[in-house]
């Protein structure tokens, strides 16, 4: 036991010039362990749903690309860490934080009490609400006008959640997608009448979609969310650390930088 604690006393001592790595990490997934201890940059699994564009969609070698990406790779920067960013998909991004699969989830993701029972956030990255997709023609100003529609939204989101308020329960009219792609390409093939989903995504598919005849509506009594970046419960170190990252970022202009490239000048 001497021996081991000359050992650490040691390692600490020399370790010096490179402090962030060089500390043992909990929680971590394999890799990040061992490189950790090889006293190299601490290696980080994170994951995303890459198709919610502009947030998160898969670019060249399937290396998922984006405004969330963008902001975890300045936020890996500030704190010396490597990550591997992976498209996981969106249920199965949560599995893989809880079983410690993968250390960080950024992927939109709203700060919401049910989710924060069984993970743990950042402090928030980005403003959002959702929005009703329809078309132009449809008599749609506020979210219960969507009550006898056939609804699209994707799977285990918020959108989802605040489809099933207004429609019910079980209700058949109610088709859940694995992914917001999918929903969209049904309400253009004309098989549901709405899709509700996050405002950024929504804004994008009507931008870029290259489909006119669409619209968005907001209905300004839906509560609005955050986004913030998901740990396994429990992990409050990682977690001080992505909070220290955000912090930089958001002091030095990085964040603002990031932000401008994506959304313009669009207000946050
Ligand atoms: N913000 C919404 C939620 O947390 C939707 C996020 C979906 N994001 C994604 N990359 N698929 O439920």
């Amino acid at each position: 036991a001497c021996m081991l604690l000359m050992m650490a006393v040691m390692a600490a001592a020399c370790g010096g010039g490179d402090k962030g790595s060089s500390q043992p990490s909990s929680g971590q997934a394999e890799a990040g362990k061992e490189a950790a201890a090889g006293g190299e940059k601490k290696v980080l699994k994170v994951g995303t749903d890459a198709a919610y564009p502009p947030f998160e969609k898969m670019g060249p070698d399937s290396k998922p690309v984006g405004f969330d990406m963008d902001i975890i790779k300045a936020i890996a920067e500030v704190n010396g860490w490597e990550v591997q960013i992976e498209h996981a998909g969106w249920d199965p991004l949560f599995e893989d934080i809880e079983k410690g699969k993968r250390d960080i989830a950024i992927s939109t993701i709203t700060i919401d009490e049910k989710r924060k029972k069984k993970y743990d956030f950042s402090d928030p990255y980005f403003d959002a609400h959702q929005l009703i997709m329809v078309p132009e023609s449809a008599n749609v100003t506020k979210i219960e006008d969507i009550k006898d529609m056939r609804v699209g939204v994707q799977s285990g989101t918020t959108g989802a959640a605040l489809a099933e308020k207004i429609l019910g329960k079980g209700n058949t009219k109610l088709r859940g997608f694995d992914d917001m792609p999918s929903a969209v390409e049904e309400l253009y093939a004309k098989r549901v009448d709405a899709v509700v989903g996050d405002n950024g995504v929504l804004n994008d598919f009507l931008k870029n979609s290259g489909k006119a005849g669409y619209k968005v509506v907001k209905d300004p009594n839906v509560v609005p969310e955050q986004y913030g970046i998901m740990v396994k419960k429990g992990n409050k170190e990682l977690l001080d650390e992505i909070n220290k990252g955000l912090k930089t970022i958001k002091e030095n202009g990085k964040y603002d930088e990031i932000f401008r490239q994506y959304f313009g000048e669009e207000k946050k």
